[in-house]
């Protein structure tokens, strides 16, 4: 193998630039040049084929830096039909007139879908990314659990997963944490504490609303700013224990902080936040508003003279807000975790092309005596029996649905993780770089500037 190709696919996260630097540093050691595609699948459907060296020399390019958040190479959601024959065939070629021997993609399970077609032309290997933490299986034989049943479009379906596992334990879960999930969760949590200290002080009940999709991951995480209540998409919300519980907590402390995950549903599974009804040019619901309907919700059942009685002299509407920690989760330096996971899983998605793999999804892995380590699975063995993949749901053992926080098994499930997941690295960065009086001076110096120089395309 002597040339290969990466794309970042998806949305961004934090440890996209860690991973392809993983991949690079493996490369550089085993003598393979490495090209960058611009701009994901979108880069590789355009004829220019935009792209770059990465290691000219076998040295990394100095704009590839692992603590820089996002993507020198830009991230679309734009994939490949696998229907679409003539598009790949042209892709492959595009991929032959540059010599590339081998493909990387740095994504989530629509990636996945996008890369597999190309496997049948030549090596491909995915390194998993997306904050949402929902790549990957709670335990081995999980996607064979999914069935599916009629839809009430003619020719669609429903996605259903069975119950055959009420427990699963830790050493069993495929791909444990994926990068970029650690930092949106250090985002979401720092966030919560800081939200707290001003509902404390107004005497408010504030609901904050984090990524993750339909998966609770992020949501979950966000217990470590302490939230007072954390509602999931895997738990089918229930109104009248909110307000209860909400009840009870402000009678006690005069503030309420809860976090909701953007993915939440009622009991007959309808989304609250997808209120916009647009989709992503993936084709997945836009998620926005779950926490402004919970808060109407509350505004309604407490309504102003639940507030008023208690001498606040602003009514419901005022005392209940809502805030979105939105894409702060997904942007900026990663954490100390992330960037060593990421840095890791790149150099085994090198090795598994090195070795010969194609269509497999480079893992990371957890057991109590080995701690953290990569590892590999076909990506095939994350497909259900009609060949599609599901978002890894949170397992419903990692949340305690009376309290409305992690579970005992939730937090043992978090521990490996965020236990010193940032590192005396991370502060010394803030202490330094942000008010650095240099910032002041200076307008931000994109990357993209840097990097548009080097990018070559197929026709010159
Ligand atoms: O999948 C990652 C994610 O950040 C989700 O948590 C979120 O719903 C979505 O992407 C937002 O996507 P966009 O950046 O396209 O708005």
């Amino acid at each position: 193998m002597k040339r290969i190709a990466i794309l970042t696919a998806g949305g961004d996260t934090p440890a996209l630039n860690a991973t392809i630097a993983g991949a690079v540093t493996r490369a550089n050691a085993l003598q393979i040049r490495v090209f960058g595609i611009i701009k994901g699948f979108s880069g590789m459907l355009n004829p220019r084929f935009p792209h770059l060296e990465l290691n000219p020399l076998f040295h990394s390019i100095p704009e590839l830096n692992p603590c820089y958040g996002g993507t020198i190479l830009g991230a679309s959601r734009t994939y490949i039909d696998s229907r679409d024959k003539s598009a790949l065939d042209a892709v492959a070629h595009r991929l032959k007139t540059l010599q590339i021997d081998g493909l990387i993609c740095i994504g989530g399970d629509g990636t996945i879908n996008g890369m597999q077609p190309l496997a049948e032309y030549l090596p491909v290997v995915l390194a998993p990314k997306t904050i949402d933490n929902d790549l990957g299986l709670n335990y081995p034989e999980e996607a064979n659990d999914w069935i599916r049943e009629p839809s009430a479009t003619p020719g669609k379906f429903k996605y259903r997963k069975l119950d055959t596992r009420p427990e699963i334990e830790l050493d069993e879960i495929i791909n444990y944490a994926t990068p970029g999930y650690a930092t949106a969760v250090y985002v979401a949590a720092s966030g919560i504490e800081r939200i707290r200290t001003t509902a404390e002080s107004h005497r408010r009940i504030a609901i904050i609303e984090v990524m993750g999709r339909d998966s609770g991951y992020i949501a979950l995480g966000s217990a470590y700013g302490q939230p007072d209540m954390i509602l999931l998409p895997e738990s089918p919300i229930d109104f009248d224990r909110i307000e209860q519980r909400v009840r009870e907590i402000y009678e006690m402390q005069k503030n309420v902080v809860l976090v909701v995950g953007e993915g939440v549903v009622t009991a007959d599974g309808r989304l609250l936040g997808d209120d916009a009804k647009q989709f992503d040019p993936s084709g997945k619901p836009v998620l926005s508003g779950a926490a402004e309907v919970i808060r109407n919700e509350l505004c309604q059942r407490l309504g102003d003279s639940y507030f008023t009685s208690k001498r606040r002299n602003e009514g419901a509407s005022s005392a209940i807000f809502t805030r979105k920690l939105g894409h702060t989760q997904r942007g900026g330096r990663p954490i100390h975790f992330d960037r060593f996971q990421a840095m890791q899983l790149g150099g085994k998605a090198v090795d598994l092309l090195h070795q010969g793999a194609s269509n497999y999804v480079a893992t990371l892995q957890w057991t109590e005596t080995r701690g953290f380590f990569v590892d590999a699975v076909p990506a095939n063995k994350l497909r259900d029996q009609w060949g599609g993949i599901h978002p890894r749901l949170m397992h419903k053992s990692l949340y305690d649905a009376a309290r409305f926080k992690p579970s005992d098994f939730g937090e043992k499930y978090l521990a490996p993780i965020f236990t010193n997941a940032i590192g005396p690295e991370d502060m010394e960065a803030v202490r330094v770089n942000l008010f650095h009086p240099g910032n002041l001076r200076h307008s931000y110096p994109s990357v993209n500037v840097d990097i548009q120089k080097r990018i070559r395309l197929l026709d010159g």
